[in-house]
């Protein structure tokens, strides 16, 4: 089973770690980033307002050695769904960057640690990221809570099973538009488990790309004006010459459906487009219901599955308690957690609910592999087959994936 190694090394530099307040500090600290991640440009020289904007409610924290800046974590307040609708406090957590000349000392472990600390002391009950590497968060207790893959759609082959309804459809700028893409992201009455409530940096950012991409970008709503239940935004993927070429391509930024007709709409207004020869939708979950709206089905190339959200429970007892369990029985979990001794202990959980209890357990399971069966990402049975938890017996890990069960897998669609 893996085991978490949260404690700092003995020869661990000394780092002073304090929130970074003013603009100016925050400014500094998003370079530090910039600079530890090499592949993004200055954002602050070329536009100071939009960084300012995205910047400005974070809450980051910077790791200090003698007064200057070596390393830094940053954190915006949202909320996650989780299987059954309900939401609990989510920090989401970007901008873990270490200057290019002080890794491999333990900096960004210090940070890491501090911030998990202080989102609990806060009320969040779980922090969240994207990983840029998966290497890199398991050891602090983070799980991999959903997985995506990519569509790649050959437009010029493919058919629709069913006729996709039109009348709903309404083209809208795709520049102007932002609020009403809000208002129909923040009211969706059914996400799937993942899903985030998005901050207005996280917005700030998609404005900019758009202005700044280097081709163009178009956006269509589904549902009559004010009443709007879903939207499709998507760009045209970079060629050297799109009059003539055969492989004319949209690559898909954003897609919310409240309901199956919304989307069914949403999608199917790509089918309109004769122009277009291929659509890829970079992010979709693993069970996305597309392969069967298609008459042929092989016009569609799934690809590239990959981890997506990574979640780190912190306040373990608010989040189960948010959460129905199915099962025919209660089952007894040992939790293994080496930063909150709080979620430590055996826990009872099923239908009834869950609570501490003093039953001898079932299984066996690390705190980061809680996290990926409370969100439905993988089953219990799979997660003992790889050795990643420890159950009693083969029947105790099929009960589990009773226990956690959902009827959707876990999927958020963006990126942060
Ligand atoms: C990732 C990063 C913050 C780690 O900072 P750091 O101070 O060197 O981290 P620590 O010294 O506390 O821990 C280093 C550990 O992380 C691992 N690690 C760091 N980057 C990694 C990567 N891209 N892939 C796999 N492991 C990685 C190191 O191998 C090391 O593991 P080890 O102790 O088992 O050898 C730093 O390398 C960085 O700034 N990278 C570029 C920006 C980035 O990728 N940020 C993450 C965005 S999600």
């Amino acid at each position: 089973m893996p085991s978490l190694s949260i404690v700092s090394s003995a020869d661990a530099p000394s780092l002073d770690i304090r929130p970074l307040t003013s603009k100016e500090e925050r400014r500094e600290a998003f370079a530090v980033f910039r600079q530890a991640l090499l592949g993004i440009g200055d954002l602050g020289s070329s536009h100071p307002e939009i960084e300012a904007r995205f910047l400005a409610e974070g809450e980051p924290l910077g790791g200090f050695e003698k007064d200057l800046l070596r390393g830094v974590v940053n954190g915006y307040a949202s909320s996650v769904t989780l299987p059954g609708g309900r939401c609990v406090p989510h920090l989401s957590v970007t901008h873990v960057g270490v200057s290019p000349d002080a890794t491999r000392r333990g900096i960004a472990r210090q940070l890491l640690v501090e911030q998990l600390r202080r989102a609990r002391a806060s009320g969040y009950v779980v922090a969240g990221l994207r990983a840029s590497d998966t290497g890199i968060y398991g050891r602090y207790g983070y799980g991999i809570a959903s997985w995506s893959v990519r569509h790649e759609l050959d437009l010029t082959r493919a058919a629709l099973a069913i006729a996709a309804p039109r009348d709903g459809l309404r083209i809208v700028d795709a520049h102007e538009s932002f609020p009403i893409f809000r208002q129909i992201a923040e009211s969706d009455p059914t996400p799937r488990a993942t899903t985030l409530s998005r901050w207005d940096g996280w917005w700030a950012m998609q404005e900019y790309r758009m202005l700044h991409g280097t081709t163009p970008h178009h956006a269509v709503v589904f549902g009559s004006e004010g009443k709007e239940r879903g939207y499709l935004r998507f760009h045209i993927e970079p060629s050297d010459n799109w009059f003539t070429s055969s492989q004319r391509t949209v690559i898909v930024d954003d897609l919310v459906a409240h309901d199956d007709e919304a989307w069914r709409g949403l999608i199917g207004h790509l089918f309109t487009q004769d122009i277009l020869h291929r659509a890829i939708f970079p992010s979709r979950p693993i069970d996305d219901p597309l392969p069967l709206l298609l008459r042929n089905p092989r016009t569609l190339a799934i690809s590239g599955q990959r981890d997506e959200s990574w979640i780190r429970p912190l306040d373990l007892a608010a989040l189960l308690s948010a959460r129905r369990f199915g099962g025919a029985r209660q089952i007894a979990i040992a939790v293994d957690d080496d930063l909150f001794p709080e979620n430590e202990g055996t826990w009872s959980i099923g239908p009834k609910g869950a609570a501490k209890t003093e039953e001898r357990p079932d299984a066996r399971i690390a705190i980061a592999e809680l996290a990926a069966l409370v969100f439905g990402a993988s089953q219990a049975s799979a997660l003992q087959a790889s050795s990643r938890i420890w159950t009693a017996s083969a029947e105790v890990a099929e009960e589990l994936d009773f226990t956690f069960s959902s009827n959707r897998h876990p999927h958020s669609g963006i990126s942060f």
